[in-house]
């Protein structure tokens, strides 16, 4: 399987020089709270130096061509995390937004949500629809911010939404294709991650993109997030480049 533009028509085509960058990379930027305890600091120095790493992340990747970014921001399983520390998210998320939205619309990013935001605190659900809102017609680098998701949700809000097609008689049981599956999960009309990237050591997925990921690259380090940079996207990019993807299939020189 590779992922044509012409499954996914809402992403144009790739503008990159390199035929072999991913079209979409995807991030679990973890280790704020290791980055910061570390150096003596609370944990939400390190949350706020992550989004400094964030900003050099989203900048390199327009730089360079790179169609989609998608970066694991607050996962449904954040809330149980000390309260003054959601808090602090949620604060983050809200000055990122009306700090950076207009320089992001500006170097013609578009911006797109995805998990539930059903149980958010209304100002910022409004916030993220504004920021959808003010960059739905923008043609450069996509930004898809993972705020309030879980994998296995997204794919039962999917499957909820599937079975009432079915329930009206518009879908037979049947005919339900995987591509149906992919369009009813939040990232419908996206590219699935060519890359994923997680910093900081750790080795799983963590409930992100659990359905999209079935062919993804995956690419572990062990700088913690707030040090990502650059030279450190750049060699995730390099390894990446270096491997050979077979969805399956066999290598063309053993056919
Ligand atoms: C994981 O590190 C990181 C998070 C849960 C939050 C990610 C947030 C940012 C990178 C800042 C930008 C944020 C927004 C909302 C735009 P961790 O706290 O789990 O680190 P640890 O595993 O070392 O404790």
């Amino acid at each position: 399987m590779s992922v044509s533009p012409d499954r996914h028509p809402q992403v144009p085509a790739a503008e990159s020089s390199s035929a072999k960058l991913p079209r979409h990379v995807a991030f679990i930027m973890d280790g704020n709270g290791r980055w910061a305890t570390a150096r003596g600091l609370p944990r939400t120095e390190g949350h706020r130096q992550g989004l400094e790493a964030l900003r050099r992340t989203i900048r390199h990747a327009g730089k360079i061509g790179i169609e989609v970014i998608t970066i694991y921001s607050f996962s449904s399983e954040n809330w149980s995390r000390p309260e003054t520390e959601v808090s602090f998210l949620m604060g983050l998320l809200r000055r990122f937004v009306q700090r950076d939205l207009s320089e992001l619309h500006e170097a013609n990013t578009r911006i797109r949500i995805i998990g539930s935001r059903s149980d958010l605190e209304p100002g910022i659900a409004s916030l993220l629809q504004e920021a959808e809102d003010l960059t739905r017609n923008n043609t450069g680098l996509n930004l898809v911010v993972a705020f309030n998701y879980g994998a296995r949700a997204e794919i039962l809000r999917a499957t909820r939404a599937l079975a009432q097609k079915v329930l009206s008689g518009d879908l037979k049981p049947d005919d339900i294709t995987e591509a149906d599956i992919s369009e009813a999960l939040d990232t419908g009309g996206l590219p699935d991650p060519d890359l994923i990237i997680r910093t900081s050591g750790e080795m799983r997925l963590s409930n992100f993109l659990l359905w999209q990921a079935a062919y993804s690259e995956f690419y572990f380090c062990e700088q913690h997030w707030p040090d990502f940079d650059e030279a450190a996207f750049e060699k995730a990019l390099n390894n990446f480049c270096s491997r050979e993807r077979r969805y399956g299939g066999l290598d063309a020189k053993a056919l």
